[in-house]
């Protein structure tokens, strides 16, 4: 089951672990886009079933998590996908925007677990995977929401992995940096080490299928990124400001 299915990162990872022989449940509000994503799966052969829903909604995720179980089986790995990422200067602050932010990132993503976990406990075995981001290792300028969601989403499935690995679940966290999609396509900020969305994928779907704790990339960013978090802050803040993705 992945959410966010419909474009970018979900829906290139929807096709290509429908190529190796996964059966997917996809996941998104747009219908028609999902249904062109799943058409693409069937073409060549695989077998996918559209599911749209808004992931705020707790209650439609753990319906159709019980018709994805009755129609293809039980859910062995769920990709907690579905995001949006707007930019934003602090001195413009949108409330209703920080809470879509909140909403769909963060409660989303646990509504997506709730609505799978009950088949994976019953079952002892099930595998959790998030699309977090290096955003939530420290704050960034313009993503005050973006960040919090992140750095949120990241603790919640660390936390879940201390719980669930024990009983058979294991738990990935995936921390990208900027790649082409369509969330990214509007910016017109700098973004280090953009890269194209066939390699993100490659490179999320190996981590996946080794099981991966946690897996940050592009290794280049990664490391720029784990230098910040053991900078003092008026460095940190010196050069963020710096570089601070505007145009
Ligand atoms: N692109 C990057 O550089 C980058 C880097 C790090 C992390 N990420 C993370 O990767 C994930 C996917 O992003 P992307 O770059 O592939 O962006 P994208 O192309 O905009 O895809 C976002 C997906 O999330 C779905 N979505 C948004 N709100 C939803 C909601 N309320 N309910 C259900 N589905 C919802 C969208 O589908 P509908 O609109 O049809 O609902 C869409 O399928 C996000 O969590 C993002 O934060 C992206």
């Amino acid at each position: 089951m992945i959410t966010g299915a419909s474009s970018g990162i979900g829906g290139a990872l929807a096709i290509e672990l429908a190529k190796r022989g996964a059966r997917l449940g996809l996941v998104a509000r747009r219908a028609d886009a999902l249904t062109e994503v799943a058409g693409t799966i069937e073409t060549s052969g695989g077998q996918a079933l559209v599911l749209p829903a808004d992931v705020r909604d707790a209650d439609s995720l753990k319906q159709l998590a019980e018709q994805l179980q009755s129609t293809l089986g039980p859910v062995d790995v769920l990709i907690a996908n579905a995001g949006i990422g707007p930019t934003r200067d602090g001195s413009d602050l949108n409330a209703k925007e920080v809470s879509d932010v909140i909403n769909i990132n963060v409660i989303g993503a646990a509504n997506s677990v709730s609505a799978v976990l009950p088949q994976m406990v019953a079952r002892g075995q099930g595998h959790l995977v998030v699309i977090s981001s290096l955003a939530a290792y420290r704050g960034l300028p313009r993503s005050a929401a973006y960040c919090a969601s992140k750095a949120a989403v990241s603790a919640f499935f660390e936390s879940l992995r201390l719980d669930l690995e024990p009983r058979g679940i294991a738990v990935t966290i995936i921390h990208p940096g900027f790649i082409k999609t369509p969330l990214t396509s509007g910016r017109e900020a700098q973004m280090p080490f953009l890269m194209e969305l066939d390699d993100a994928v490659r490179k999320i779907v190996r981590a996946i299928e080794t099981r991966k704790k946690s897996y940050a990339f592009p290794w280049q960013l990664a490391s720029i990124v784990r230098a910040g978090m053991v900078m003092p802050i008026w460095m940190y803040d010196r050069i963020s400001r710096k570089n601070s993705f505007r145009e």
